[in-house]
């Protein structure tokens, strides 16, 4: 049977891109960030997954404002990038598991998830970097991924109750699924950022460190917030935490923080990383 291994949240600044390419992860402005990959590394090495199931918002490279899902899987066996603007070299295509795909999709829209579902689709900076991150160096990435996109760009966004509980139906769907694979979770974006208007450049250190403690804790408690509700709080971008909110959703055991770096600022963004361990239904069952 699959097993949830864990969750890892990450920021998905595209500028890191930039200093990844240069070779800067060592100077001052970028060591503080990279650092907080230095334990996701160990702890990758141990736990070798097979999968990753990527959440994160697609930013106009693959869907635009004209044609805006609200939830999309990919169902690809290989997913690209394409040059997306920002003066970040392209990135290598990550490979897809188009069987888990299909898995997943038929056990979402039975729960009620109507995805868009996609044969082809292209990962921009939210899957990419991430990635880069978890795995930096040459040759291709150790996981095969299933990329869910959320919309948090064009509103009405979904609501923080229903990203978590879209995660717990891929949560359940992955228990459910009879390969023997161990499957990583992954939400991209965040935290608190805004990149226009008047508001921009704005951070709420304060409560991007509650969002954390509670989306370990007790995620359901973060339900309490609204959308304009969360803009205010974590700005205008820092509703890409739904991507976080599918992430915790989706690990449906017992979850223990076992790492988490909070950085201000990486460009524009409080930037943070958390890993979060899932004793999964198996392990329980077993104990
Ligand atoms: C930045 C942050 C983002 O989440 C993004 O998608 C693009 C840029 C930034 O802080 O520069
Ligand atoms: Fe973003």
């Amino acid at each position: 049977m699959a097993r949830i291994i864990g969750g890892i949240g990450t920021t998905h600044v595209p500028s890191i891109g930039k200093a990844i390419a240069d070779g800067k992860q060592n100077d001052p402005y970028w060591s503080p960030f990279f650092r907080g990959f230095d334990y996701v590394h160990k702890w990758l090495a141990v736990e070798k997954p097979d999968v990753a199931v990527v959440f994160s918002n697609d930013h106009g490279l693959n869907f635009f404002l004209d044609k805006l899902p609200t939830f999309a899987i990919g169902a690809a066996n290989e997913y690209r990038n394409e040059d997306e603007g920002w003066g970040i070299p392209v990135s290598k295509s990550a490979a897809g598991d188009a069987d888990l795909s299909w898995h997943l999709t038929n056990r979402l829209v039975d729960d009620g998830f109507d995805l868009t579902i996609c044969q082809e689709m292209l990962v921009d900076h939210a899957v990419t970097i991430p990635m880069s991150l978890m795995w930096p160096g040459e040759g291709a990435w150790p996981v095969k991924i299933v990329p869910i996109s959320i919309n948090t760009v064009q509103h009405p966004l979904p609501s923080l109750a229903r990203c978590l509980n879209l995660g717990r139906s891929v949560g359940r769907a992955i228990d459910a699924y009879d390969r023997d694979i161990k499957v990583l979770v992954v939400g991209t974006g965040g935290l608190s950022h805004q990149l226009d208007g008047e508001r921009a450049g704005f951070i709420n250190k304060k409560f991007d460190l509650l969002c954390m403690d509670e989306l370990a804790r007790n995620p359901d408690a973060l339900t309490r917030y609204t959308i304009p509700q969360f803009v205010e709080l974590a700005g205008a971008q820092g509703v890409e935490f739904l991507n976080w909110m599918a992430m915790r959703g989706a690990l449906t055991g017992q979850v223990t923080q076992v790492h988490r770096n909070y950085h201000i600022p990486i460009s524009n963004t409080a930037a943070a990383t958390i890993v979060l361990e899932n004793a999964g239904t198996a392990a329980r069952h077993a104990a």
